[in-house]
C-alpha cells in the first residue's frame, strides 16, 4: 500500500511539474516511462566525452552516434579540466561543453548532463582537481565544508554554461545526474542531498535529477525525490538487475545509466574487448521493454596527454587509449559492433523515423619512420631547486602533474646498505651519481633499494614519475612524488634522509619545448627529451608507433597526445589529423629511461593488444604448485545457485593472515571456477580493507583470451571477474586462489559475489576455506 502511494505521489509530481512548464517541451517522469512533451519516450542515449575528442571532430562523432540510432548523448562534466587553477575556470575551445550541447541540439540529439563533482571515467581523479589535495586534511565525496564550498562554485559555474539549455528553455538537455555511482564509495544521504541541492540550485530545476549506482547499492544512498537508474555491463542478467528496483519502485521508468559496451585497458593487462553479440542481445532485451539505457562508451576517444586514471585498491593505471571496444572506435571509425547495433536500433525507430547517413570516416595517413634528432637530457636541464628538509608530495611544491626529482648528498659508506622509499607514487627511477641503480614499480609495490659502497658526499636522486591520479574508491586520495619518507637502513640502524633538493618537472609542453637542445646522444640511458619533425602534404589522423620508446609523454604541434609505455598492451598513440599541418609538425617526446633507437612512424591502425616482457601479469609464478595435504579446511561449505552477494559466516572467529579459497566443483557441471568479488568479514562482521591485499596464488587465470586476473576478485568492481583459463591449459578442479591480507587480522566469514552474466559457466559449488598465519606451501 505505501509503495503504490508512493508510486503514485511520484509519478503526480513530476507531472505537475511538466504541467507548469511553460514554453511547451518538457521531460517528465512519467508511470512506468519518460514523457517527452506528453509522449513515452525511450531514451537511447550514446555516452561520450568532450575532452577525449578534439573539438574539430565533435560533430562528426554527434552525427556518428546519431546514424547509429541513438536520440540522446549522455557527457560527464570534468571539473579538473574546467578549473585547472583555483578560481580560474575555463570553459573555451575543447572545454565549451555548452558548445558541444549545442552541437548536439543542432543535430536533433538529446542530452543528459552528469555534472559530478566526481565523475570516475577512468580519468585523473574521477575529475576532481588535483589542488584540492593541497589540503592535507580534506575529505573528498563528504560533507567537508571546503570540498562543498568548491563543488558548489563550480557547478554554479556548469550552471551558468548549461541551465539555459534544459528542454523547458528551448534547448536539449533531458536529465541532470547527481554525483556518480556513491554506493561504491559509501553511505551518506546528507551529502548526496547537499550535491543535489547544489545541482539545483545551479539552475538545474526543469529536469528530473537522477541518482545512477550498481544493483547490489542503489538502496544506499537513494534519496526519495531523486529518479534511480541502475549501471551494469554487456553480457549481464538484465531481469536480475532491475529485480530490486521494480519492487520498491513498481511504478518508476527503468533505465541502464550505464551499459558497458566493453571495458578500459590497463598497463600491462589484457587488452579488453566484449562481445558484441552479447551486447546487441542486452539492447534488444531492454528495448523490448522499453528500457532506456546509455551505451557507455559509444565513443570512448582518448585520454589524451596526463588525464588517464588509474584504478583502485591495486593501483593500475589506465592506458590512453580509451576506445573501450566501443561501436565507434578511438579515432571516430566505424566498426563491426558498430554494424550489429545499428541494425538492431533501426528496428527501434520511432514510426516515420529512418536512420541518417554514417558520416564518412576522417582520412588515415601513415607518416614514413623518422629520428627525433635533437636531444636534450634531464639532469643537464635543471633549474633552481626548491630547498625541502622533510620531504613531501609533488602537490606541495606546487605541482599537478608530471615527474619530480628528489636529490640529496649521502655520507661515505662500505657497508651494506638499503634504501626504503615509503610510498612513491608512481614509477621510481633511483640514480647514485647520475648512474641508475633501481627502477620500482608502485604497480608491483616495489620499495627498497640495494645501494653500492658509497663515497662521501655521493649524490642520489629519487626521480618519480606519477601517472594518473586514482579515479575509484577510497584511492581517489592520491598524492604524487613521495607521499612518506626515505629511509636509509644497515644492520643496526635506520636513518630518515631529509635536506632535499626538489626539481619539479611539469608535464607540460611549454616546459618541454623549453630544455636545451643538442645533437648529445644519450650514451648513459638518462631520462630525456628528443625533438624532430616531419613532414606531410595531406592531413589525416595516425598512431604514432611508440615500439621503440620505454615510457613517457608526446607532443605533437604543441599538443599533448599521451602517456606511452613498453610494457603494453597499448603502442601507438592515436593523433588526430586535424591537430596536424600540412609541412612541417613538430615532435617532442619525453622518455624516462631512453629508447632503443630514436625513431618513430605514423601508423594508419592502431596496435593496442601487444604486452611485452612476461605477458599479462599472472598471481601464479612459473612452476609454482599448491599443496593442502597437510592443511585442514577451516571452513567448508556450498554456493547457492543464483546471482548476488552471498555472505557466509564462520562459526568461529580467527586470526588469519593468508586466505584461502578452494573450489571444488560447480553448479554447472563445467570445468571451470569464475569470481566477481569476494570481501572478508573482520571481527565487526564487516569488510576488511582490501587495500593492501596482494592475491599471491591462483592456480590458474585466463589471461589470453580475456583480462580474467585473479586480482579481480578485489578490484571492487563487480562486473570483472577472475576466471579460470578456458583458451589454452583448461585446468580442471580443484582451483585455489590465496590472498594475502598483508598483515594479521581477526575473520569471522566472507562474502561472495558469484559473476553477473548470464554465463553461467563457472559457478563455484562447494568449496573449502583455508586459513593460515604463515604462508601457504608453494613448491615448484
Ligand atoms: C562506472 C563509472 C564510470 C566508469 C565505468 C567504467 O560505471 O560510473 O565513470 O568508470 O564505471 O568504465
Ligand atoms: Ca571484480
Amino acid at each position: 500500500m505505501k509503495k503504490l502511494f508512493f508510486s503514485a505521489m511520484f509519478f503526480i509530481s513530476f507531472l505537475m511539474n511538466g504541467f507548469s512548464q511553460t514554453n511547451g517541451n518538457s521531460f517528465v517522469i512519467g508511470d512506468k516511462t519518460f514523457l517527452l512533451n506528453g509522449k513515452p519516450f525511450v531514451i537511447k542515449a550514446a555516452e561520450v566525452h568532450y575532452p577525449r575528442i578534439p573539438k574539430e571532430y565533435w560533430e562528426h562523432r554527434i552525427k556518428m552516434c546519431k546514424a547509429l540510432g541513438m536520440n540522446t548523448l549522455c557527457l560527464y562534466v570534468f571539473w579538473n579540466i574546467h578549473e585547472p587553477q583555483e578560481g580560474k575556470y575555463d570553459f573555451t575551445g575543447n572545454n565549451d561543453v555548452a558548445e558541444f550541447c549545442r552541437l548536439a541540439q543542432k543535430n536533433g540529439m538529446y542530452v543528459i548532463v552528469r555534472p559530478g563533482p566526481y565523475v570516475c571515467a577512468e580519468w585523473e581523479m574521477g575529475g576532481l582537481p588535483w589542488w584540492l589535495l593541497k589540503k592535507k586534511d580534506i575529505k573528498l565525496r563528504e560533507q567537508d565544508p571546503y570540498f562543498i564550498e568548491r563543488t558548489k562554485l563550480f557547478i554554479n559555474e556548469v550552471g551558468k554554461q548549461l541551465a539555459d539549455l534544459q528542454i523547458t528553455k528551448g534547448g536539449n538537455i533531458i536529465m541532470v545526474q547527481v554525483e556518480n555511482e556513491y554506493g561504491s564509495f559509501g553511505i551518506d544521504k546528507p551529502y548526496i542531498q547537499t550535491i543535489r541541492d547544489i545541482v539545483k540550485g545551479a539552475g538545474f530545476s526543469d529536469v528530473p535529477l537522477f541518482q545512477c549506482d550498481w544493483n547490489s547499492n542503489f538502496q544506499n544512498n537513494a534519496l526519495d525525490d531523486l529518479l534511480w537508474t541502475i549501471n551494469f555491463g554487456t553480457g549481464a542478467n538484465i531481469e536480475e538487475q532491475f529485480k530490486k528496483l521494480k519492487e520498491l519502485r513498481p511504478n518508476t521508468p527503468l533505465m541502464c545509466s550505464e551499459f558497458w559496451s566493453g571495458w578500459f585497458d590497463h598497463w600491462g593487462a589484457k587488452h579488453e574487448t566484449r562481445s558484441a553479440t552479447a551486447l546487441v542481445s542486452g539492447l534488444q532485451e531492454m528495448l523490448d521493454q522499453n528500457i532506456s539505457f546509455s551505451l557507455y562508451m559509444t565513443h570512448g576517444g582518448t585520454s589524451f596527454g596526463h588525464w588517464s586514471g588509474a584504478n583502485f585498491p591495486n593501483f593500475s593505471p589506465t592506458c590512453t587509449s580509451y576506445d573501450y571496444d566501443a561501436p565507434i572506435n578511438e579515432s571516430g571509425k566505424v566498426t563491426p559492433k558498430y554494424f550489429e547495433v545499428r541494425k538492431l536500433l533501426e528496428r527501434y525507430l520511432p514510426e516515420g523515423e529512418s536512420l541518417s547517413d554514417i558520416p564518412d570516416s576522417i582520412p588515415t595517413i601513415s607518416i614514413p619512420a623518422f629520428d627525433l634528432t635533437e636531444t636534450a637530457l634531464l639532469f643537464d636541464n635543471l633549474t633552481k631547486p626548491k630547498i625541502s628538509e622533510e620531504i613531501k608530495s609533488m602537490e606541495f611544491f606546487d605541482q599537478g602533474w608530471g615527474s619530480i626529482l628528489y636529490r640529496t648528498k649521502l655520507v661515505k659508506s662500505d657497508k651494506q646498505q638499503t634504501l626504503v622509499i615509503t610510498e612513491a607514487h608512481d614509477w621510481t627511477q633511483v640514480f647514485i651519481d647520475g648512474k641508475k641503480i633501481a627502477t620500482l614499480s608502485r604497480l608491483r609495490g616495489e620499495n627498497t633499494v640495494k645501494l653500492p659502497p658509497l663515497k662521501e658526499g655521493a649524490i642520489l636522486d629519487i626521480l618519480v614519475e606519477a601517472m594518473g591520479r586514482m579515479n575509484f574508491g577510497k584511492g581517489i586520495y592520491d598524492w604524487k612524488g613521495i607521499t612518506e619518507k626515505v629511509e636509509l637502513k644497515s644492520d643496526n640502524e635506520t636513518k630518515v634522509l631529509k635536506n632535499w633538493q626538489v626539481y619539479t618537472i611539469p608535464a607540460d609542453y611549454s616546459f618541454a619545448k623549453n630544455m636545451n637542445y643538442g645533437n648529445a646522444k644519450n650514451t648513459n640511458k638518462q631520462p630525456a627529451f628528443y625533438k624532430g619533425t616531419f613532414t606531410i602534404n595531406k592531413k589525416g589522423d595516425t598512431f604514432l608507433n611508440m615500439s621503440n620508446w620505454s615510457k613517457g609523454l608526446v607532443w605533437i604541434n604543441g599538443y599533448a597526445i599521451g602517456r606511452y609505455w613498453e610494457i603494453g598492451p597499448q603502442q601507438t598513440l592515436y593523433v588526430p589529423g586535424c591537430w596536424l599541418k600540412e609541412g612541417e609538425n613538430e615532435v617532442i617526446i619525453f622518455d624516462l629511461a631512453s629508447p632503443t633507437i630514436a625513431k618513430t612512424e605514423g601508423l594508419r591502425q592502431p596496435i593496442l593488444n601487444v604486452l611485452t616482457g612476461n605477458g599479462a601479469y599472472s598471481c601464479r609464478k612459473a612452476g609454482e604448485n599448491l599443496d593442502l595435504k597437510n592443511e585442514n579446511p577451516f571452513y567448508s561449505g556450498t554456493f547457492k545457485e543464483g546471482k548476488g552477494w552471498q555472505q557466509i559466516n564462520f562459526n568461529k572467529q580467527t586470526k588469519t593472515r593468508y586466505f584461502c579459497l578452494e573450489a571444488i566443483n560447480s553448479l554447472g557441471g563445467d570445468n571451470y571456477a569464475t569470481i566477481a568479488e569476494l570481501e572478508i568479514l573482520g571481527e565487526d562482521g564487516k569488510p576488511l580493507s582490501c587495500q593492501h591485499w596482494k592475491c599471491i596464488y591462483a592456480d590458474s587465470e585466463e589471461l589470453d583470451a580475456a583480462n580474467n586476473t585473479a586480482t579481480n576478485v578485489f578490484d571492487l568492481q563487480e562486473s570483472t571477474i577472475w576466471h579460470t583459463n578456458y583458451s589454452t591449459t583448461k585446468a580442471a578442479f580443484p582451483h585455489q586462489i590465496i590472498i594475502d591480507l598483508e598483515e594479521e587480522k581477526v575473520v569471522s566469514g566472507f562474502s561472495y559475489l558469484p559473476r553477473a552474466e548470464q554465463d553461467n559457466t563457472g559457478m563455484i559449488k562447494d568449496y573449502k576455506i583455508y586459513l593460515k598465519q604463515t604462508p601457504f606451501k608453494l613448491k615448484n
